[in-house]
């Protein structure tokens, strides 16, 4: 297919983990010569959730950024769904493919006005399903998986689960590009992943709207942290959302919150070290060298299956459900007393990890180009 044929590939983000698992097709993208644009849509405004994740990456530089200031959450959607409309109609490329991943407001914006335009809709990470109706990522993939002109699932329950609602003749299979971003930036930090050095301390990071917006299920994973810190260092990488009320916790005169990490600000057993959101080499650094990881995040399950971690999901449910079964994570609701999630956290720590070989990996890393080949050829077999 010559180059010159090809539409413009559209990608629109916004958040942290959009960035993390685009990256890896940009990348790709950029290195084939294939005209491309990156529109950010605001939704992460703080340099440390942004730019520093970019910068880290050495993501190409966003061609528009949207303008807008932050009110209440359904004015951030409006205002998304405007300025992406202004942007395209001022700026009439002859052909365009909009690209977005994920379950986030910026993914469901870029869905609309990609709907609206008739431009070709193609959406990264398709299928996940929690099943919970109400939950608003439930509300966003199945709205996006409808409106997507090509769905990448990113493994065989997502398939599965497009297959159930007749979205899967616009599907394709691919590997999960969270391991290409994971790669980069190993292979940025020079990691030994055969002799990976490992601290003794356990990493946490919760973010969810579905654990911090219950402030009594935050005070018990709180109080479960400070379990766990009483036998190995805990270091707690904080979400903008959780900072307020953690900081209530504890005494307003208490500085607790830190910026960077240095082993030397690792703080005494029986107490947790917080540290501010993590630019994405800094913070994959801490994870390379972390024990284990507690998390609510749903990146984080593939970078500690590439860095062979035990991840101790804090939900009742989790869309990754092949991880769930592969005995890589296992979740830890915070229904269970906190004895008895001391208990099931420990003994799954004890278990060995069924790790990845070195070619198991090279394969997911690789499979990035294969993606790319599949949707080029969907281009030119539905002459786009
Ligand atoms: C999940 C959803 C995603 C949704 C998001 C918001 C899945 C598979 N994806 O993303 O579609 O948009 O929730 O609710 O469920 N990181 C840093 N610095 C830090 C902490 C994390 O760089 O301080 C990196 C991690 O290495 C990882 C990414 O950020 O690559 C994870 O971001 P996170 O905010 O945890 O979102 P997800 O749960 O992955």
């Amino acid at each position: 297919m010559s180059k010159i044929s090809l539409p413009t590939f559209c990608f629109i983000l916004g958040t942290r983990p959009e960035i993390v698992k685009m990256f890896p097709l940009i990348k790709e993208v950029k290195s084939k010569n294939i005209p491309f644009e990156i529109i950010h849509t605001n939704q992460h405004f703080s340099y440390q959730m942004d730019e520093e994740i970019a910068h880290d990456l050495d993501l190409p530089k966003y061609n528009y950024r949207l303008d807008f200031t932050h009110s209440d959450s359904s004015s951030v959607l409006g205002n998304m769904i405007y300025h992406l409309s202004q942007y395209l109609s001022k700026n009439n490329f002859s052909r365009r493919v909009i690209v977005v991943q994920g379950d986030t407001n910026s993914t469901l914006a870029g869905a609309m006005v990609a709907n609206k335009f008739g431009i070709p809709l193609i959406h990264l990470e398709a299928g996940f399903r929690s099943f919970i109706n109400k939950q608003p990522e439930e509300v966003n993939r199945r709205i996006v998986d409808q409106l997507s002109d090509l769905n990448i699932a990113f493994d065989h329950t997502c398939l599965k689960n497009l297959r159930n609602e007749k979205l899967h003749q616009k599907t394709l299979l691919a590997e999960n590009s969270a391991y290409s971003a994971a790669d980069y930036m190993s292979k940025k930090l020079k990691l030994n992943l055969n002799n990976l050095f490992r601290s003794k301390f356990r990493l946490m990071t919760i973010h969810r709207a579905e654990n911090t917006d219950n402030i009594l299920k935050l005070k018990k994973l709180h109080s479960f942290a400070l379990e766990l810190s009483k036998e190995m260092p805990l270091l707690w990488v904080l979400h903008p959302r959780t900072i307020k009320t953690i900081q209530s916790l504890y005494n307003k005169n208490k500085p607790i919150i830190f910026d960077k990490f240095s082993n030397s600000i690792i703080q005494p057993l029986g107490e947790i070290t917080f540290l501010q959101p993590q630019g994405y080499k800094n913070f994959f650094s801490i994870l390379s060298q972390s024990h284990s990881v507690y998390s609510d995040s749903g990146g984080l399950v593939d970078e500690c299956i590439y860095l062979s971690k035990h991840y101790i999901c804090l939900r009742d449910k989790t869309e990754q459900v092949e991880v769930l079964k592969s005995k890589r994570m296992i979740l830890l609701s915070s229904k269970l007393s906190i004895h008895s999630m001391y208990n099931k956290s420990k003994s799954f720590e004890k278990k060995p990890y069924p790790q990845l070989t070195n070619y198991q990996r090279s394969i997911k890393v690789k499979s990035v180009s294969l993606l790319l080949k599949q949707i080029l050829k969907w281009i030119k077999e539905y002459k786009l």
